[in-house]
């Protein structure tokens, strides 16, 4: 059976579902996933962070941090809430700019659902691609659909099926490798906003703790809540500043981003000198956090035992903790990943190839990666958006 389209879209994900609503009639949208949204479903604990407030482009990391201005200034956060408001779509701001659904994420999907089904596009779900050419003017696909074999020739293709993060949710390099074929090249990639990891999990009798910290690494700092698990650190801190460590760079945390802790400590030694000085930290630091440092900065006599130059010492040592991390959780946890088709072959303006016309690229396959909170979900409506309105 074969079919003639006007653009086929790969992957009905955040990015493919704005493109296709934006690229109008004659457009197919085809998904090897049952449902479409899969990641839109689950995200923000299944409310949906679907954007955020402040975003610009100096929230997103790339080979070329110019790149994403375009897009992202064509189609903003303002349009985005624009059109939950038009599906009437509550939501509220959580923390930081970042933007929630007060209902479920599966609303955002429904959005978008509908609307590409107004602009007359059709979705293809549970759909494997077997193979894709270009015949010199024409993308020649084959796809497998309920056990049978289609051919589609389409004008325009769009490689919208995201990065490797979490692959037992369908995730795949797909984009990369068609991208590859036809002459782009494809920045390294890697696990981002994600758990770090520690060889001698020396973090196990702190698991469950969490404070807020200044987390550092390379020049770029994150103040966020920090999370120690079994097997390392987590919490928005460190999934921030997972984007920027690379093996072998260590990670300092501030544990008292708010610089209050020596002129507390000065303050207390004056009216109650006799406390315990682990009693005291215990006020402005988790108690399992203060006993597993007790030894390691021997925290030990009477604040009032304790000299102008001691304090001094302990709290500089508390605003500069160093680990050296020893890898990350990976893509199986990893929210997103970081580089991918290499931006320098793309259009900034409709993100089309420059090697190839008819060819777009978008979404978190594309070398744009945002911060954790709403940005990455920003980033596929604005390239999605960019490329439908092209087509
Ligand atoms: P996306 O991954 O959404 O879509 C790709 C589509 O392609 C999928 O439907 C997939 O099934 C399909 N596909 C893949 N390979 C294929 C193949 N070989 N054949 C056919 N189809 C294929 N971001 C944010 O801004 N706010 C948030 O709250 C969160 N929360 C969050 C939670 C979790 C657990 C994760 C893993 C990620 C987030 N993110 C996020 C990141 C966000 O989900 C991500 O950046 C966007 O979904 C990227 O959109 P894309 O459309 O590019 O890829």
């Amino acid at each position: 059976m074969s079919t003639t389209c006007d653009t086929l879209v790969l992957g009905a994900g955040a990015a493919g579902l704005m493109c296709a609503a934006h690229a109008g009639p004659g457009t197919l949208i085809v998904d090897h996933a049952a449902s479409p949204g899969e990641k839109i479903r689950i995200s923000g604990g299944g409310r949906c962070n679907f954007t955020n407030l402040h975003t610009g482009p100096e929230n997103f990391l790339s080979a070329n941090p110019h790149f994403c201005k375009s897009a992202l200034s064509r189609y903003t956060q303002w349009d985005f809430i624009d059109l939950m408001a038009q599906h009437g779509i509550a939501w509220h701001e959580k923390t930081l700019g970042q933007l929630f659904c007060d209902g479920k994420a599966t609303q955002v999907v429904a959005m978008l659902v509908t609307e590409l089904r107004r602009a007359g596009a059709d979705l293809w779900l549970s759909t494997t691609l077997r193979d894709i050419r270009h015949d010199g003017s024409r993308f020649c696909a084959i796809l497998e659909r309920e056990g049978k074999t289609r051919q589609i020739t389409a004008r325009n293709l769009v490689l919208a099926t995201g990065g490797k993060s979490i692959p037992k949710m369908g995730a795949t390099g797909l984009a990369y490798d068609i991208a590859r074929q036809f002459g782009h090249n494809v920045t390294e990639t890697r696990p981002a906003l994600v758990p770090l990891t520690f060889s001698e999990g020396p973090f196990a009798p702190l698991s469950g703790t969490a404070l807020p910290v200044r987390a550092t690494c390379n020049g770029t700092a994150f103040d966020e809540a920090a999370l120690f698990t079994h097997r390392g650190l987590s919490g928005p801190a460190i999934l921030q500043i997972s984007s920027v460590w690379r093996e072998g760079l260590p990670v300092t945390l501030d544990l008292d981003p708010g610089a209050r802790l020596l002129d507390a400590l000065r303050a207390q030694r004056r009216t109650e000198g006799r406390r315990n000085l682990t009693t005291e930290l215990g006020h402005h630091l988790p108690a399992r956090l203060v006993t597993y440092l007790t030894p390691r900065l021997d925290l030990t006599g009477n604040l009032a035992d304790q000299s102008d130059a001691r304090l001094v010492q302990i709290t500089d040592a508390l605003r500069a903790w160093h680990l050296r991390p020893t890898g990350t959780e990976g893509y199986r946890t990893a929210e997103v990943t970081l580089g991918g088709i290499a931006t320098d072959g793309l259009s900034s303006k409709t993100l089309e190839s420059k090697h190839l016309p008819g060819l777009y690229a978008i979404g978190e396959a594309v070398d744009v990666t945002g911060w954790l909170g709403g940005y990455n979900f920003q980033w596929a409506w604005s390239s999605g958006w960019a490329a439908g309105q092209a087509i």
